[in-house]
């Protein structure tokens, strides 16, 4: 029998639904919420209220686009965490809901797996999924990781930001020169014009597999502070070539440590994911260390990257396989 998975994503600012069946998508749906550009940052009491509005709509969309019976859905994901609380509250209470009403049953997801395992979803004349174990850098907004995928629901966790995640060094960086939330797509564009080797920023020197940005952050904010006292202009005039060195520094501190996890392990099953994996600096980077090191690479597609209920449906089907079910009792986790 076919497995059909409803699968709902709240955690921050994107409310999605995703209809999937036997790994494969009929539906991903995702409503953004732009009311938070004018804050530089997601506000989260605003999204919490965004969610709540479109939940709904966007749960009637993809059921509507999966061209199924309410019926033939045979159990319900949620995000459970981490992310914002109030956030999170909003998907947890539908899904629980929606179970409630159908009698199907209910599949909590760790957002973090969810984003690692998009690689796994199917499509037609897709090639083959990556094999296992499988090495993932995860990079998002919140997230620095490096991650041992050791079977579909097995990971470890082998490298992790020790303050800010790389997603929220292009955020803040983004910030200081003025550009609108999120910060990370208009870098990347604007580092398309500029010289990536025009200013040198300075690297973190941190143990292990370890990452760390908020160093980054400070001293580009001297950098532009002591260069403005010179000229007032100095952003305006030279943000092609900020974006790109600045793009430059970033990605290198992440493709050097994802090299030297998969030289101590051996691994050459090799991924990236999380919303900075749609960075072109970065995708570029990966593909000439996978060229030089013959590593089996995995970049995910554009709308993969950033949140997206696809990824918690993947999820959940794998976690469905194995009666992974949870009670009515669940509660979000901001943190896990
Ligand atoms: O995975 P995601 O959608 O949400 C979290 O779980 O955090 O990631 C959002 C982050 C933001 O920091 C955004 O600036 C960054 O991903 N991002 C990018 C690009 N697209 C999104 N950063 C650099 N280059 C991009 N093209
Ligand atoms: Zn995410």
């Amino acid at each position: 029998m076919a497995v059909t998975i409803l699968a709902i994503e709240s955690s921050c600012d994107d409310t999605s639904a995703a209809v999937i069946r036997d790994g494969y998508i009929l539906s991903n749906i995702v409503a953004s919420q732009d009311i938070h550009k004018s804050y530089g940052g997601v506000v989260p009491e605003l999204a919490s209220r965004a969610h709540q509005a479109n939940i709904v709509p966007v749960v009637d969309q993809a059921v509507k686009k999966a061209g199924i019976s309410l019926k033939e859905i045979n159990a319900v994901a949620f995000t459970r965490g981490p992310g914002l609380l109030g956030s999170l509250l909003v998907g947890t209470s539908f899904a629980k809901g929606f179970a409630l009403s159908l009698g199907i049953p209910l599949i909590e997801v760790n957002h973090l797996q969810a984003h690692v395992l998009v690689h796994f979803i199917q499509k037609e004349n897709k090639g083959k999924t990556p094999d296992f174990p499988f090495l993932c850098l995860l990079v998002s907004g919140g997230h620095t990781r490096i991650i041992c995928l050791k079977s579909h629901l097995e990971m470890e966790i082998l490298g992790n930001t020790i303050d800010d995640a790389a997603g929220e060094a292009f955020d803040k960086c983004g910030k200081l020169m003025g550009l609108p939330y999120p910060a990370g797509p208009v870098i990347d564009q604007l580092a398309f014009q500029g010289n990536k080797k025009a200013y040198v920023f300075s690297k973190p020197k941190v143990k292990g597999l370890d990452f760390s940005f908020s160093g980054l952050k400070t001293s580009f904010l001297y950098f532009l502070r002591d260069r403005i006292k010179d000229d007032p202009d100095f952003i305006e005039k030279n943000k092609a070539d900020l974006c790109a060195s600045l793009q430059y520094t970033i990605v290198t501190i992440l493709t050097a440590k994802l090299v030297k996890a998969s030289v101590e392990t051996g691994i050459k099953e090799i991924g990236i994911a999380g919303g900075v994996s749609a960075n072109s600096g970065l995708r570029d980077a990966v593909i000439s260390e996978s060229e030089r090191r013959k590593w089996n690479l995995f970049i995910p597609e554009f709308s993969f990257t950033t949140d997206n209920a696809a990824m918690i449906g993947i999820t959940a089907y794998y976690k469905y396989l194995r009666k992974e079910f949870t009670g009515q009792d669940v509660t979000p986790l901001a943190r896990i």
